[in-house]
């Protein structure tokens, strides 16, 4: 059987383009996940040869050009190797026919994994997903062909049509991540898991042979780049007020096509780049990957998942230790890339790491003590359509993920800006009750006044997440309490209630945070 479970890129959510889909002669069934680069050209010469092409996705275009070559009669892998010519793009495919007992599937760009069990053979775009099956899993390279039948699976190269041996790995993880452990959600269940899954990394960082080699890439680099996308993206934004503030250190946060884009011209092979991504998967960062690799730069990975694409291409990698998460939200792997970004700074500074044993404990505390306060905010924003999320320097990627998260799951409309920013454009949207929220850390207090005196004169209501101030609560329509602590851990502490409002406020609105519209937890396509 194949199942695709489509993230519409080309061609509405229909049922027209659901997939899988068949060749003319209903013959052939197959799927795509990825992006045919060349699929109009391709469409207009299969139409003008007599296929009817019915969907407006591109993975029916696949399925009609390897249904050519099986009609000029070479065999399904002959075909395959042939559609891999004239396929633009980058994809993983998958096929069968009437005819023959097995699966064929192909993998150019896109991640596609095996596994053989006694009687039956799998392959899909992620680990994840397989490993309830079994935890013996094939990682297939770009060009590969897989044959599969049930208890087998023999590979092939696309190019030379050369058979090739492909081996298992065994994987570690359980999928005790996949279970909801008596929460509502999976969300919540994660949220609830990031105090133990930091003390799993911050155990890792103590012990694992490739911490060094990262953090000496990252010393002797001429110029740091941190890439990610999203949540991921905020990280690496948090991770240079790290290395600016402990190691006094530059580190260049990017967007991947931003990466390219800005700084492509000027890399060199003097430079490291840390990609980061929960999935490993995600194809804008694999493509900046992929461009700084041609460059020469030294690649360095931040994933969650062992085994995944990232994982595999980068020089040095390290992984953040925290278990598959479930839920489309990143939440827990946000908080661990963001405590591997605090302990690579300590260690640019040569510091001593051992501040990062308080965090487990605090993360805790944090939970318990600002739940209750979280959900009442929540309550709140039942009624508002929109909400900014101000933060100043250090906590400006809180502010930002804050939002994100805010948007992703209740799609209503939220931003997260610098705080000093706010005045010069977005104040003229305040008037009486309009809610801003306030990431406010310890050192930042007093110029934070001046930024919440602008909204709370002009009678708007007062979010603030901060450690108890007594100045500050004298501006508060709700303030949450973060846990006392210091100006560098504090903006790990304050994702947490921003992470706790979202949920709630999803929760509120009768939606699913897990499965979020529109959204996908791995996004393999450009
Ligand atoms: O797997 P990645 O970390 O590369 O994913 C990047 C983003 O798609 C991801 O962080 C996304 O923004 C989150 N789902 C937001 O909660």
């Amino acid at each position: 059987g194949i199942i695709q479970l489509r993230w519409a890129t080309f061609g509405a959510p229909a049922q027209v383009n659901a997939q899988p889909f068949m060749d003319c002669k209903q013959e052939i069934v197959g799927a795509e996940n990825g992006n045919i680069v060349n699929s109009i050209q391709l469409q207009e010469i299969l139409e003008n040869e007599g296929h009817t092409i019915q969907s407006t996705n591109d993975g029916e275009i696949c399925v009609h050009v390897v249904a050519k070559h099986m009609r000029a009669g070479k065999t399904m892998l002959e075909s395959i190797q042939l559609a891999y010519k004239e396929l633009k793009g980058d994809y993983a495919l998958i096929f069968f026919n009437k005819v023959e007992n097995k699966i064929y599937a192909i993998k150019k760009g896109s991640g596609l994994v095996v596994a053989v069990t006694e009687n039956e053979a799998y392959c899909s775009s992620d680990i994840p997903s397989i490993l309830p099956l079994t935890n013996e899993i094939i990682s297939m390279q770009d060009g590969d062909i897989v044959v599969l039948e049930p208890g087998k699976a023999e590979f092939y190269r696309a190019d030379t049509g050369e058979k090739v041996e492909r081996k298992a790995k065994v994987h570690k993880e359980t999928m005790e991540s996949a279970q909801k452990g008596g929460y509502d959600h999976f969300m919540l269940k994660e949220i609830h898991e990031q105090s133990d899954r930091a003390r799993d990394l911050i155990d890792l960082l103590n012990e694992s042979k490739f911490v060094e080699p990262f953090v000496s890439a990252l010393k002797s680099a001429r110029e740091i780049y941190f890439v990610g996308c999203g949540t991921s993206y905020h990280a690496c934004q948090l991770g240079s007020y790290y290395f600016n503030k402990i190691a006094n250190k530059r580190a260049i946060p990017s967007l991947p096509q931003q990466f390219i884009e800005e700084f492509g011209n000027s890399l060199t092979s003097e430079d490291a780049v840390v990609f980061v991504s929960q999935s490993g998967e995600t194809k804008d960062v694999l493509n900046a990957l992929n461009y700084a690799k041609e460059k020469g730069c030294k690649i360095l990975g931040m994933l969650n998942v062992l085994g995944s694409t990232l994982m595999n291409i980068s020089d040095v990698y390290l992984p953040i230790a925290c278990g598959y998460e479930i839920s489309v939200p990143a939440t827990k792997t946000f908080l661990n890339q963001a405590i591997m970004f605090l302990y690579m700074a300590f260690r640019q500074a040569d510091k001593d790491t051992s501040e990062l044993a308080e965090l487990p404990g605090l993360i805790q505390k944090t939970i318990d003590e600002t739940d209750e306060s979280c959900k009442e905010i929540a309550e709140h924003i039942k009624g508002w359509k929109e909400l900014y999320y101000l933060g100043y320097g250090i906590t400006h990627p809180i502010a930002k993920e804050g939002a994100l998260k805010l948007k992703e799951i209740t799609y209503m409309h939220c931003e997260g800006i610098f705080s000093s920013e706010f005045k010069h454009g977005p104040l003229s949207a305040v008037e009486k009750d309009y809610p801003v929220a306030f990431i406010t850390a310890p050192e930042n207090v007093d110029i934070m006044i001046s930024h919440i005196n602008e909204v709370a004169c002009r009678h708007g209501k007062v979010l603030l997440i901060a450690e108890d101030n007594e100045v500050l609560q004298k501006y508060a329509t709700s303030f949450v309490k973060v846990p006392k602590t210091n100006q560098i851990l504090f903006p790990l502490l304050a994702t947490i209630p921003a992470q706790l409002i979202s949920y709630y406020a999803s929760k509120n609105l009768d939606l699913d945070p897990d499965f979020p519209r529109n959204l996908s937890k791995t996004l393999t396509v450009d």
